[in-house]
């Protein structure tokens, strides 16, 4: 199975962000209709991606975020601001929070090598996916848009679990099932 490990919003701070989504995907040029947003569902920040895992794998790896959960306080964090990658992924990045959510991506990171995951080599960015473009990358402007699209700031949210989720891959996208949440001390 495909797994991942993430923070998922309220559903109001999903709600909120879809809301404005809709203004940003209306100011954004896409005429061949390459982008493809993500469902308000399945915003969520990724701390690990774990990729194929094995069932025997589980039992370790949900102890492993027992205990790098139970060691690390809750906290809150705010999204703000847009920004993209290699003009092929759209994101909301984070204004407040940063340090605590590289912590905890950092015990997690190590808690997951510690039982045998591999560790990631790229620089942890941490991200809430908004479209994403599969074919053409440099196709994304966001030069253009308005400043008050662009600079959007959302209220605090307040981060008191993690969660273990399971990705399948479908002719319609991506379908995500949360397996188990991990709460923080
Ligand atoms: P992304 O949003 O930047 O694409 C499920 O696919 C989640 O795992 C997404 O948040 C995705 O990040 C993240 N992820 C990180 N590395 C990945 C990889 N190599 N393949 C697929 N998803 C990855």
């Amino acid at each position: 199975m495909r797994l991942f490990i993430a923070i998922e919003f309220s559903p109001e701070l999903r709600e909120e962000i879809q809301r404005w989504m809709r203004s940003l995907a209306d100011e954004i040029p896409d005429p061949e209709h390459r982008l493809r947003w993500v469902k308000d569902e399945q915003l969520h920040l990724t701390l690990k991606f774990l990729g194929e895992v094995r069932e025997d794998q589980l039992k370790p790896l949900s102890q492993v975020l027992r205990e790098r959960t139970r060691d690390h306080m809750s906290f809150s964090l705010s999204a703000a601001r847009v920004g993209h990658f290699g003009g092929r992924v759209v994101w909301l990045g984070l204004e407040t929070g940063l340090d605590n959510v590289a912590s905890l991506a950092k015990s997690i990171e190590e808690g997951c090598a510690s039982i045998g995951f591999t560790l990631e080599n790229r620089r942890f960015h941490p991200h809430i996916t908004l479209a994403r473009s599969k074919v053409n990358p440099g196709t994304i402007r966001l030069a253009n848009l308005p400043l008050h699209l662009r600079q959007k700031s959302f209220p605090p949210f307040r981060v008191t679990s993690i969660s273990l989720i399971q990705s399948t891959l479908s002719a319609r996208g991506s379908l995500y099932e949360t397996l188990e949440r991990f709460p923080l001390s």
